[in-house]
């Protein structure tokens, strides 16, 4: 049976983007494999949340995974930062990752420039906590969109660095993974390539997002003054919209707008009104359980002690071998 680990940041709610290139298949993982999925909160401190607002996040983030279908039966559900062991992990990979390596991560050079006053440690070493919360249960799977896949590419140069290092063959060399196909990227409806919750909020569609700010967010979506030519190639919000279409709505409305654009006679109104409408049918079931869960303080805790309780058992056990492997072998 794989051993599949995957985490959501702490950092607000989660949008369309999370659900499908990751929680979505969260929830079919589950199923057939031995699933850890956690919240990572101590990878959200990169940004200084409060205290009451990291608190918050990681709550709302359990509901939204409970809401989502993720089974703490089936799958170990549980917060970063109740597995210490995961702060240890990380703390020795760290000896052997290297300035040069961490420095040209994209993510990294990306907060350097989105954030040039908050450059911390933390950052820099992002790739090598995310390393450590992956391959402390010996992952082989890692359900992860378009944009982590550095991270897991990284995340095997450490595993593999430790394995030759000490001559052992411990940890597996874990893969991005979307059943065999390419790994998710859900565009912004502010024109970017990748929908966001920390660059534009307005670029985000939150699974908790009532029906008129979904309406109110689509419809001001960019778009363009429309094509002047049959068969025009589409510029990238106006793409962006189509993929939306195509990831939310019924594959017949994907075509007749396409074939409207097509032939100039696109109305984006028209396009807009019918994703809004798609988009929050497809939300309304979450948001029902979001509203259900969230007042259900005793059965959070619940499955939070549940999963801590399982993921340390897995996280420790990984932790003696690697203390054994690496020579502290006690007086
Ligand atoms: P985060 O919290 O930014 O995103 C969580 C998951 O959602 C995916 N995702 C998207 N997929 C498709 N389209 C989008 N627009 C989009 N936006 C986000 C991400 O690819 C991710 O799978 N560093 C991670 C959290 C993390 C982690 C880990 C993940 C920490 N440790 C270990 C896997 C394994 C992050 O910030 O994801």
């Amino acid at each position: 049976m794989d051993i599949v680990v995957s985490g959501i940041r702490s950092t607000g709610n989660l949008h369309l983007g999370n659900y499908i290139g990751a929680i979505r298949n969260f929830v079919k993982m589950q199923e057939e494999n031995h699933c850890f999925f956690f919240i990572a909160d101590y990878h959200s401190l990169t940004t200084h949340p409060t205290p009451a607002d990291l608190y918050d996040s990681v709550k709302s983030v359990l509901v939204e995974f409970l809401a989502c279908g993720l089974d703490p039966e089936k799958a170990t559900l549980y917060i970063q930062s109740d597995v210490p062991e995961v702060a240890e992990l990380y703390l020795l990979l760290n000896m052997n990752a290297y300035l040069g390596e961490l420095e040209r991560c994209t993510s990294f050079k990306e907060k350097i420039r989105t954030q040039p006053n908050n450059v911390n440690a933390g950052l820099l070493t992002y790739p090598t906590l995310m390393a450590a919360d992956i391959i402390i249960h010996k992952a082989h799977k890692v359900p992860v969109g378009k944009d982590q896949e550095q991270h897991l590419e990284m995340t095997r140069t450490f595993a593999g660095r430790f394995n030759r290092m000490y001559h052992v063959d411990y940890f597996p060399e874990p893969v991005a993974y979307n059943f065999g196909e390419e790994l998710v990227k859900i565009p912004g409806l502010d024109g970017s390539a990748k929908m966001s919750k920390s660059e534009n909020e307005n670029g985000a569609i939150f699974l908790t997002d009532p029906p008129e700010v979904i309406r109110k967010k689509v419809m001001r979506a960019v778009t363009d003054s429309g094509p002047t030519q049959h068969n025009q190639p589409k510029p990238l919000p106006v793409e962006n919209i189509f993929l939306l279409m195509q990831a939310f709505s019924e594959p017949e409305k994907y075509t007749y707008f396409n074939d409207l654009y097509n032939r100039c006679e696109i109305r984006y109104g028209e396009m807009k009104k019918q994703l809004a409408e798609d988009i929050i049918a497809f939300t309304a079931p979450f948001r029902e359980k979001i509203e259900t869960l969230s007042g259900d303080t005793d059965y959070l805790g619940k499955v939070a002690r549940m999963g801590a309780e399982k993921a340390r058992e897995s996280a420790s056990k990984t932790i003696r071998d690697v203390r054994e492997i690496i020579g502290f072998k006690g007086m």
